[in-house]
């Protein structure tokens, strides 16, 4: 094919050496969609303002529907606009063909197209999000009371529940979804009308190709229009965090599954062997999240750095952005569905989690509080009258439990100066994990009680989320439907 239709009589051929430089056809593949319905939204309008007749509209219109899916992109044509054009020109001959950029322009409607394809992953990624967070709500219900040590600095801190843990997970990635929710509304506005930078004296109708993509508003000044893509950077540093909270799961997993741990059982599908070492079972998967996440956090320093410095309005730096926005958009899709099959199918093991919480003396809080509580010794004073006792502990290799009722009441004499008694059953109570965490009844605390609270809560926010996606999945289809209508009823009651 030849270029000739965008350098015209203006400029020679582009160097060899600059055609696939310059092009953005490698990447532009998922922008095809949308740039045909781009076009025929805008043709429609134009017929419908009685600016292009609707003879020459509606051949455009029938052109515009024959285009493959799968449109072949010559980089020689620059982009997916082009190609676009270009397909339709041969089609239907540049008389009718030729207007299909009339008071529209590359600049806006590529805007346009990446803030529809945007806009479905978008709403993909949030339902995927919503799956996952299912997944994880079906495994607490099904360790209310599997005990597990908790842990600070990696090191034994105080008895939970693996249902308490798990909640963290589902409520990180629920803040995650929320954001991702929150951004659509600043996703969703068509730039559709800004055409170059300075919008167009012919009499174009936004409100009307705005209204048939779907679109929930405008974006209004035409040179923000064509200038901007914070939109996508915000979306993007979404996902950044998204994957970090994937990916601290994904590093709980890899840890938990060593044997070390011995906590969890990774199934055989996200898992891989040693090409040398057949004992080998290595968590890939897990750490492949971890190391897209990487990726993304690129994506995002590509894209926000890409902007910073650009003159206003378009400048094609911009193309360069593009490809970052897919890049986060499919690893963070795609990371989310292995983790949440890998959750689905990794069996925890309750026996060594128990097992965990009888190492060290992850009571000594308890025991702390007890001092404080029962026997008014002010909290910093039992925490060191508890320390003392924990160092005896280790310091002598004397069982936790044999130092609180051998050397407590001395303790607790020499450094708080108070009487303390206390009998076996009592340390037993206090040393007990499940007492522990039951007793922990506060809001957000481990006890099944307030596990069970936040379980029905948890799953109304899932559900909540659900409906926002059919919700928007049901005005996208809407507008598409109402764009097949329009275009039907122009070429005249035709069907694609
Ligand atoms: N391929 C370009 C992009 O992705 C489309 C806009 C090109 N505009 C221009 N004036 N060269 O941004």
């Amino acid at each position: 094919m030849s270029r000739d239709i965008l350098r015209g009589d203006r400029l020679k051929r582009l160097a060899p050496e600059s055609i696939e430089y310059t092009a953005s056809t490698s990447f532009d593949g998922i922008l095809v969609k949308p740039v045909v319905k781009i076009n025929m939204a805008h043709m429609a309008m134009l017929i419908n303002q009685g600016v292009v007749s609707r003879a020459q509209g509606s051949l455009c219109l029938k052109g515009l529907r024959e285009m493959p899916e799968t449109l072949q992109l010559d980089p020689a044509l620059e982009d997916v606009h082009m190609n676009v054009e270009a397909f339709l020109v041969k089609k239907i001959g540049g008389n009718a063909g030729g207007q299909l950029n009339l008071a529209k322009s590359r600049n806006d409607q590529v805007a346009t197209a990446i803030r529809m394809a945007l806009r479905e992953y978008q709403v993909n990624i949030v339902s995927e999000l919503a799956d996952l967070r299912k997944t994880i709500l079906d495994r607490v219900g099904e360790h209310i009371t599997t005990l597990m040590p908790g842990y600070t600095h990696l090191q034994h801190a105080q008895p939970t529940t693996l249902a308490h843990h798990l909640i963290a997970y589902q409520d990180a990635l629920q803040r995650d979804s929320k954001r991702l929710i929150e951004a659509y509304s600043r996703v969703n506005l068509s730039p559709l009308g800004a055409v170059a930078l300075a919008s167009t004296s012919v009499k174009i109708n936004r409100e009307l190709t705005r209204k048939l993509l779907g679109f929930d508003g405008l974006v209004e000044n035409s040179i923000d229009a064509v200038s901007s893509r914070d939109f996508a950077i915000e979306v993007i540093s979404d996902l950044a965090l998204a994957m970090t909270n994937l990916s601290k799961i994904a590093e709980e997993m890899v840890l938990w599954s060593s044997s070390e741990f011995g906590a969890m059982d990774i199934s055989d599908g996200y898992a891989s062997t040693s090409s040398v070492m057949p004992q080998k079972k290595n968590a890939v998967v897990a750490e492949l999240i971890r190391g897209k996440t990487s990726t993304v956090y690129g994506d995002l320093m590509a894209s926000i750095s890409m902007t910073k410095a650009l003159p206003y309005s378009y400048n094609i730096d911009l193309q360069q952005l593009t490809p970052h926005i897919w890049s986060a958009c499919s690893i963070t899709f795609t990371s989310i569905q292995v983790l949440k099959g890998m959750l689905q199918e990794a069996v925890f093991n309750k026996e060594r989690l128990r097992k965990l919480l009888e190492e060290g003396a992850i009571a000594a809080t308890d025991l702390a509080d007890y001092l404080a509580v029962e026997h008014s010794i002010p909290f910093r004073t039992a925490h060191t009258v508890v320390g003392n006792l924990v160092r005896r502990s280790v310091d002598e290799k004397r069982a936790f439990r044999n130092v609180i009722l051998e050397d407590l009441a001395g303790a607790a004499k020499d450094i708080a100066g108070v009487e303390v008694s206390i009998t076996p059953s009592e340390v037993d109570q206090i040393l007990d994990p499940e007492k522990s965490v039951e007793l922990r009844t506060v809001d957000g605390g481990p006890s099944s009680i307030s596990v069970k609270k936040m379980i029905v809560n948890r799953k109304k926010g899932v559900n909540e989320t659900e409906e926002w996606a059919s919700e928007r999945r049901r005005m996208l289809e809407a507008a598409n439907q109402d764009l097949v209508k329009t275009t039907d009823e122009l070429i005249g009651g035709e069907k694609a």
